[in-house]
This record gives C-alpha cells, sequence and structure tokens, in this order.
C-alpha cells in the first residue's frame, strides 16, 4: 500500500500541490447551468424516444459511459481512501476535496440529461442500479505508485472524453457542462501528474515497473456499466475517445513529454525492462488506433 514509505516522502508535495489547487479551482455552482424553465414533470406512462432530444447515437453512448462512469465514485473515494489516505493527514484532505469535487459532475450532467430527455431515463436508472451494484473500482488499491499512474493517465483520459462529448452537443448548455466538468478533470490530471512526477524521481525504480503495469492493462473505470462495449465502440466511431486519442493525447504527452522516461538514467534491470515494456506496448496502442482508423466506416452520424 505504501512501499518504502513513499507516501511520506510525497507528504510536503501533496501539500505544495493542494494548495496550488486550491489557487487555481474555481468555484462554480451546478444549479446554474441546468435550464430548468425547460422541465416538464415525467407521467409514469410516459416513454422515452430518440426524437425526445436531438443529437447522436454517439453523444448519447459518451454521456452514458460518461455520466454512469461519474455516478460511481463511491468506489473511487474507496479506492483513492484504501490507497492513499487511510492515514488521513494531508492525504486525506486532498482525497475529501477531490470527492467532493467529483460528486457535482453526476449532479449537474443527469440534471441536463433529465431536463432535456437527452436519455432514457428508465434505462439509464436501471443501468446506475447496477453499476453501482457491481462495485468496481480501480484494481490498484495495493501500490500507492500505480494508483498515481492510473489516476493520472485516467483523469487526463477522462478530460479528453468529457471535452470531445461536449464538442459534438450542440446544445450550448450542454456544451458549457461538459467544458466546466472537463476543466475540473483537468486540474485532477495535472495534481496526479505532477505527483507522479515526484514519485518518479524519488523513486525510479520502483515507479517504472509500476508504471508499466499500469499503462498495459489500462482501461476507462465503465466495468460494469451495461452496454460497456458496445457504447465504447459508439464513441471511438465517432472520435470521441479511441485508441488513437489514448495514445496521441494521453500516453505521448504524459509518458514521453512530461515523465520523460526515454532519457531517464541509471535505472536497474528491472526499470529498464519496464521502461522497453512501456514504449513496445505505447506502439501497441498507436497501430490499433491505426487498424481502426482504417476499419472505421465512413458514415454520417446517425441522429438516433
Ligand atoms: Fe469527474
Ligand atoms: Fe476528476
Amino acid at each position: 500500500m505504501n512501499p518504502g514509505g513513499i507516501l511520506d516522502e510525497l507528504a510536503p508535495t501533496v501539500v505544495s500541490l493542494y494548495e496550488r489547487h486550491l489557487s487555481m479551482a474555481k468555484e462554480w455552482f451546478p444549479h446554474q447551468m441546468v435550464q430548468w424553465s425547460r422541465g416538464q414533470d415525467y407521467d409514469p406512462e410516459w416513454t422515452w424516444s430518440a426524437g425526445d432530444f436531438q443529437t447522436t447515437k454517439a453523444v448519447r453512448s459518451a454521456l452514458f459511459l460518461n455520466l454512469l462512469t461519474e455516478d460511481n465514485l463511491p468506489f473511487y473515494t474507496l479506492a483513492l481512501h484504501r490507497t492513499f489516505s487511510a492515514d488521513g493527514g494531508i492525504w486525506g484532505e486532498w482525497s475529501r476535496r477531490w470527492t467532493s469535487e467529483e460528486d457535482r459532475h453526476s449532479t449537474v450532467i443527469r440534471d441536463w440529461i433529465h431536463i432535456n430527455r437527452v436519455i432514457d431515463p428508465v434505462a439509464l436508472e436501471r443501468a446506475r442500479m447496477k453499476q453501482i451494484g457491481v462495485g468496481y473500482y480501480p484494481d490498484y488499491a495495493t501500490n500507492a505508485l500505480e494508483g498515481l499512474v492510473y489516476v493520472s493517465l485516467q483523469e487526463l483520459a477522462t478530460r479528453i472524453a468529457h471535452h470531445n462529448t461536449g464538442k459534438h452537443i450542440e446544445d450550448p448548455a450542454g456544451k458549457a457542462i461538459l467544458t466546466r466538468v472537463a476543466a475540473d478533470e483537468n486540474l485532477h490530471f495535472l495534481f496526479y501528474r505532477d505527483l507522479a512526477t515526484v514519485a518518479l524521481e524519488l523513486d525510479p525504480n520502483a515507479m517504472m515497473p509500476a508504471m508499466a503495469r499500469m499503462v498495459k492493462t489500462f482501461e476507462m473505470p465503465g466495468t460494469g456499466i451495461p452496454g460497456f462495449e458496445k457504447h465504447s465502440y459508439n464513441v471511438a466511431l465517432a472520435k470521441i475517445f479511441d485508441y488513437t486519442q489514448f495514445h496521441d493525447q494521453v500516453l505521448v504527452p504524459v509518458v514521453l513529454r512530461h515523465w520523460k522516461i526515454e532519457s531517464l538514467t541509471g535505472l536497474d534491470d528491472g526499470a529498464e525492462r519496464a521502461r522497453d515494456e512501456i514504449l513496445a506496448h505505447m506502439a501497441l496502442v498507436a497501430e490499433m488506433g491505426e487498424r481502426f482508423s482504417k476499419i472505421r466506416p465512413v458514415v454520417a452520424p446517425q441522429y438516433v
């Protein structure tokens, strides 16, 4: 959980990054972003149809995944607590702040979806019950270094997914909400990325194998969401989030440009091997992206 006492060594950095986070974070209010005057009561006999809100299948899939992922917050908080903050202190303070910021994401997205009838509310609620019932959380709870790598990649990937979803939404309020949520995710990403950078400086020989394991097994936190593969495919087809974006906009800027793993020196054999594995896996992700773009059907967006 705390290999080599790394969490204690990182605590002063957590203090300064937390202060930086608070100085950059702007207060915002979910209730101000939703067009409440559009709202109507839901008659229990009413059934949803795609004509209730004009958008594409890809946007509906992206919103479904984004929202249910945000809904799963209790388990991410549990993972964070087990990995970083069981002893409280500054790590506990950060994870409580992080949780309170994350908690407004599902609130504002769901309110906007319900007001505008973007997604079938019955299917959405059933999926939420199922997803939370699964109790999935990322499997890094035994190693703080793996946790730092995972959350760095995941926050950035989530920022991209929210931001690109917003770009595909024509309704200005919906677009603004997804952009606002993406801005929160960006600050989370910067916090974790810079913390992982210091961990890499402190213990590169432990950090590199942790990074290799997380890069090789990374997946968006969607396990347990009904229809996850189908919706991910729709999202990838629309280039909201796919392998190429994961490679070009997550792995390359973070692992290569920021953590600069190619130029690290003085690594032991295990860390050298881990670096080779990371680079080989990144090449594989790039290739998968290219292959996917070749088979990607050239079709107009489907409005359903
Ligand atoms: Fe979030
Ligand atoms: Fe986040």
